[in-house]
């Protein structure tokens, strides 16, 4: 009913007479005012004047699923969002609905993280209310040997989208940073469950910092307010990466991962530069002169010889 009442005061430009609401939702004026409190509780300004009615001055920002899902034409992605406050890791949360069998586009969605997590064991800083930290559930029928793609096709839909809604440009340093100035603004990691040769889900996990201020970015990162100077909009940017995975995705399965490596090509830092990556227990250090077909990195050594890399950290010499 929540939804229904803010989704009816948007649409009103001026004030609404409690009469009107009551009797168009099929409530009682004390149900309505009830739901009015709570709302109120949730951050949305509704100012209330005797004779004239209710009006809404502000929404606020937050990521409720309602607000997620209204306007979402997505056919899958975001169609059901499980909404947290606060929760150790969307991760955790999002593998236990994956192994209940929740469907593929579910997605898990926290306000903060207490224990957030990024690759390589590293931690995932999550202020409240100013990222997007998500996990999203794909179940691909693919081997799960082609998983990797996945994560660079989410980092293709991350650019694209920051591109559509904050006119911002940024790149990706592989296998899945994203940059802006070469500052990280966004980090992407996945899980798999698997059989020998079957994916049963893949997470994609997505962190974003969106309007974190200066004072709050760790060392080497920054945030989309930080470079375009203004608040963005959670809501509107969220459903637009949402559109990008769910049509890049739709494309992959259908087409194969050409496309997705093509524009993972344009969007890269990392090839043509001189890299080192860290990798297991071992360093290569080389030219980045490609991305193979299934995502992973090749890099030719002094001595001429070309190496594949599937995962690790890269640092970029010159
Ligand atoms: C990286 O190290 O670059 C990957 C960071 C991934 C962070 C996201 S935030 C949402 C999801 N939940 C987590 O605990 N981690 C991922």
């Amino acid at each position: 009913m929540n939804e229904r009442i803010i989704e009816f005061l948007k649409k009103k430009d001026g004030y609404v007479s409690g009469d009107a609401i009551a009797q168009r939702l099929g409530i009682t004026r004390q149900g309505l005012w009830k739901h009015i409190q709570e709302l109120k509780e949730l951050g949305y300004d509704i100012v209330a004047v005797p004779h004239l009615g209710y009006k809404i001055e502000s929404i606020p920002d937050r990521l409720f699923p309602f607000e997620v899902t209204r306007d979402l034409d997505t056919k899958f992605t975001g169609k059901k969002i499980h909404y947290y406050e606060a929760v150790p890791s969307t991760m955790d949360l999002a593998m236990e609905l994956g192994m209940k069998g929740s469907p593929e586009g579910t997605v898990v969605l926290a306000e903060t993280q207490t224990k957030g997590k990024g690759r390589l064991g590293r931690i995932w800083f999550s202020p409240k209310y100013k990222g997007i930290y998500l996990s999203l559930i794909l179940r691909p029928k693919f081997s799960p040997q082609r998983t990797p793609l996945l994560t660079l096709l989410s980092a293709v839909s991350i650019c694209e989208a920051i591109k559509e809604h904050c006119g911002i440009d940024s790149q990706i340093k592989w296998p899945n940073d994203i940059l802006i100035h070469n500052k990280k603004v966004a980090g992407i990691l996945t899980e798999l469950n698997a059989e020998m040769d079957e994916v049963n889900f893949v997470i994609i996990g997505i962190g974003l910092n969106v309007n974190n201020e200066k004072k709050s970015l760790i060392s080497g990162s920054t945030s989309l307010r930080e470079a375009r100077e203004e608040e963005i909009s959670r809501v509107a940017l969220l459903q637009e990466i949402l559109r990008r995975i769910e049509a890049n995705y739709i494309h992959f399965e259908q087409k194969g991962p050409k496309v997705i490596i093509d524009k993972w090509r344009e969007y890269s830092v990392t090839l043509g530069k001189r890299v080192k990556v860290y990798s297991h227990r071992e360093h290569i250090e080389g030219q980045a002169v490609n991305i193979d077909i299934d995502g992973g990195l090749m890099v030719r050594k002094d001595s001429g010889l070309t190496v594949k890399v599937m995962a690790g950290d890269v640092v970029h010499c010159r």
